[in-house]
Formats: structure tokens, sequence, C-alpha cells
């Protein structure tokens, strides 16, 4: 058996539909909603269904031996995992952003930037040398610099709707984003032949 990870929401369908197109039957996932792992003794597969944050850590630890995660994600846990494969969906960036009508571009001492990716956004700062007091948040960032609670954001941007529908505008990009398959490094050696032919699968499905 070989376990998988695979994030709910955003990048759900995507890696579903990539599962499916590689010969597996996984119709189940869809229908038992609540169920949390899912045993296909038919394909000697073991899939585990957790929070996109998640999935790096059930790789790294080795409760997974492999999984699907934004590089957003594996950037943020600072992952120790293989990283075989750029799976190319899911795309989105990185970015800093901050109200159109009040630019921060020349504040340097007591910025305050909101996100839910505080060691992406400390890293960034930092290689910039400009201090910053990161304000952890755990969803709908952008509202945190219309309360006054921040002055920036570090957040993701899909298709720009949330920052337009907010009336934030885009500082920088950070990095760009796709989704990537992850592998743990010891399931990658003591079971080299199944994982590396899992992989190829994907590669063909892809
Ligand atoms: C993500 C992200 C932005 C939004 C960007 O949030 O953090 O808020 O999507 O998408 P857009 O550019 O297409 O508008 P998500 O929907 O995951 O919700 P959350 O803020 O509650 O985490």
């Amino acid at each position: 058996m070989i376990t998988i990870a695979i994030p709910k929401g955003r990048l759900f369908e995507s890696t579903y539909n990539l599962l499916t197109k590689m010969g597996y039957d996984l119709g189940r996932i869809k229908r038992e909603k609540r169920r949390l792992i899912f045993d296909f003794p038919e394909y000697e597969l073991k899939i585990m269904i957790v929070k996109p944050m998640d999935v790096v850590t059930y790789v790294e630890y080795g409760a997974a031996d492999l999984g699907i995660a934004g590089k957003d994600v594996i950037l943020e846990n600072m992952a120790d995992v293989y990283e075989p494969l750029d799976l190319g969906f899911g795309y989105c960036r990185m970015v800093v952003a901050e109200p159109k009508e009040k630019p921060q571009i020349e504040r340097v001492i007591g910025l305050k930037v909101a996100t839910k990716y505080p060691k992406i956004a400390e890293r960034h700062y930092g290689k910039k040398g400009i201090p910053v007091e990161i304000i952890h948040l755990y969803g709908s960032v952008e509202l945190a610099p219309l309360t006054g609670l921040s002055h920036q954001i570090v957040d993701l941007v899909e298709t720009g709707t949330t920052l337009k529908e907010n009336n934030l505008v885009e500082v920088e990009t950070i990095f760009e984003v796709t989704a990537r398959l992850i592998v743990n490094r010891s399931s990658m050696r003591l079971n080299y032949k199944k994982i590396t032919s899992f992989v190829n699968a994907v590669k063909r499905a892809l």
C-alpha cells in the first residue's frame, strides 16, 4: 500500500481529476464526505483527505508516503520533503498588497503585515531589511488593512477579485505558486519501485 495525502479545498477537484485520469475510480471519496481516510486495496492505495496546510506535515513525518500541496504550503512549512513534480494546476501568486489610497512604500518603521503565511512574510521582509510586525490570521486577510489591523498583507492572489473588491492593490509578487507532488524522503528510499512507478504514472496523466 502507498498512502497519499490529498488536500481539501481549492486543489481538491484538480487532484481528484488527476487521479481519475490515472485510472483510479475514487467515487467513494466524493460520496462519503466526512470520511478522512479511504482504503483502495484493489489499487494498493490509501488516500487521506487533509487540510492543505497539513499535507506537508503528514508527508514529512511519514504518515503519508506522498502528498499534493501548493508551493505556498511547502515554503511556509519549510518542509524537508522530496518534490519530484510540478503538477501545473492551482496557479496563483503570493503577493504583498495594501490599500489603494494608503501606500506604505515609504513607511519602514512600525510596518504591520497580516498574513496566513507568517514565515514566508518574515523571510520576505527580512531579505529586504524591513522590520515588520507580522500578524498571523487564519483567513479573510484582506480585512486587516481595511480595519486598521495592518498596513499591508501577504496573501495569495488567483483572479484578483478579492483584492479589487476590498480596494487593495498589489505591491509586488513574492513568488508564483502551483501544486506539487511531494514524497517522504524515507518512503522514497524504502519503497523506491512503487513510488517511482506512481510518480511516472502521474507524469503520463499530466
Ligand atoms: C484565498 C486567498 C485570497 C483569495 C484570492 O483565500 O487567501 O483571500 O483566495 O483569490 P482571488 O484572487 O481569486 O480573489 P480563500 O478563498 O482560500 O479564503 P480565506 O481567506 O478564508 O483563507
